[in-house]
């Protein structure tokens, strides 16, 4: 695999990249109308980010939907690397999780990996990680998580959960695998090595936890793939479920190309920044747009290139045919940025004064989240 040539490994992912390479090269399956059916029959509608394939490939999809209609147990993982505040980039595949967990009533386990981001960064205790883990609760609260069905496991304190399955999937992964997969050398700190087993084992945690085969379905960016292509590869010599994936594109960031990121603040919307302040950056964002409106007017702008429609497309514009007339309406010309970002910088306003409230009403419910209140350790000694 060329790890170098994609440019998508979990620490460092551009969002204008070529997705269908990408899913070529990763060995996993784009989703097709047959899998987004498949979907609409069990949940009873469909969601406009796999209609509009902002989730775009899979692995085994269908088969974790197959599983779902017998009645067998399934449940949801995800989480999140609390390296600082949360932006809309890491929401939205949590947007589409927590329609998952209402639509299936599934459980979900959310893994908060301060120890990952101690060991990647270069600056901050572990003590800051591990308090933006709890700070990114309140995010999964404010968007309407189950807190009776999402049960949170922070690395740095929770590793009971995880260490009894990391000890076995360990001994199954050799460094020259590592080094293949996550283009790690020899200047990399040996945390960080070993860190992957502790993503993976949340994978295999349900099965410990329910002492049955659960059916796991991960939605994540795409950049997590390499995670789960060993922990598909481990599973069946450890007697535990292949764990199956959905596959969302990364929110571009207000620059130009490159996700949002919080390696450049300015072109990405926090859920923690004040509502002027996000309407700022996005009037000041980089558009697919002409460089005068008479230009704009004459040639039209490119929403394909652009962050501010992908913003419509992936998160604040529900309606299909709204959508499309927007599009449109960029491509020819009778659409100028100004306006379209105007109109946006509202939404994500409104959207960011909702968000905020809810967080601060949820101050008090983190508890309700954590694992450790939940779920006794899995046993060694049967
Ligand atoms: N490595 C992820 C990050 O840096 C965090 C993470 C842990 C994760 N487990 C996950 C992401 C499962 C998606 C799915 O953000």
């Amino acid at each position: 695999m060329e790890l170098e040539e994609t440019h998508v490994t979990p620490w460092e992912a551009e969002a204008f990249v070529d997705y269908d390479k990408l899913v070529k090269i990763f060995g996993a399956k784009p989703l097709t109308d047959k899998e987004v059916s498949m979907l609409a029959e069990v949940a009873g509608e469909t969601h406009s980010m796999v209609r509009r394939r902002v989730f775009y490939s899979h692995r085994d999809f269908d088969i974790f939907l197959e599983t779902f209609k017998t009645g067998k147990r399934c449940a949801l993982y995800t989480g999140r690397g609390p390296s600082g505040h949360t932006h809309l980039g890491h929401i939205l595949p949590w947007i589409f999780t927590k329609w998952l967990q209402d639509r299936l009533g599934l459980e979900l386990f959310f893994q908060m990996t301060d120890d990952e981001k101690y060991w990647h960064g270069d600056s901050g205790s572990l003590e800051e990680f591990n308090s933006l883990a709890y700070e990114n609760i309140l995010d999964l609260a404010a968007l309407g998580l189950d807190p009776a069905k999402t049960h949170v496991i922070i690395d740095s304190e929770d590793i009971g959960f995880l260490y009894p399955i990391a000890i076995r999937i360990a001994k199954k992964i050799t460094y020259s695998t590592q080094k293949a997969t996550f283009g790690f050398t020899d200047s990399t700190n040996i945390g960080m090595i070993f860190y992957p087993v502790l993503q993976i084992s949340v994978a295999f945690l349900p099965t410990e936890l329910y002492q049955e085969h659960v059916m796991v379905l991960i939605p994540a960016g795409i950049d997590q793939d390499p995670y789960w292509r060993i922990a598909r590869d481990v599973a069946p010599s450890l007697n535990y479920p292949k764990p199956t994936q959905i596959h969302n594109k990364l929110l571009p960031g207000l620059g130009i190309g490159g996700k949002m990121s919080s390696s450049k603040p300015e072109t990405a919307i926090y859920t923690t920044d004040p509502p002027e302040i996000a309407m700022q950056k996005i009037m000041k964002s980089y558009t697919g747009g002409q460089p005068t409106a008479e230009l704009q007017r004459k040639y039209g702008g490119n929403p394909d290139a652009c962050p501010v429609y992908k913003m419509y497309e992936m998160l604040f514009e529900d309606n299909d045919k709204k959508l499309l007339e927007r599009y449109h309406a960029c491509k020819t010309g009778a659409l100028l940025c100004g306006e379209c970002k105007k109109e946006l910088a509202e939404r994500v306003a409104r959207f960011l004064r909702d968000h905020q409230e809810k967080r601060r009403r949820a101050v008090d419910q983190v508890e309700k989240y954590l694992i450790r209140y939940k779920f006794d350790v899995p046993k060694i000694r049967r």
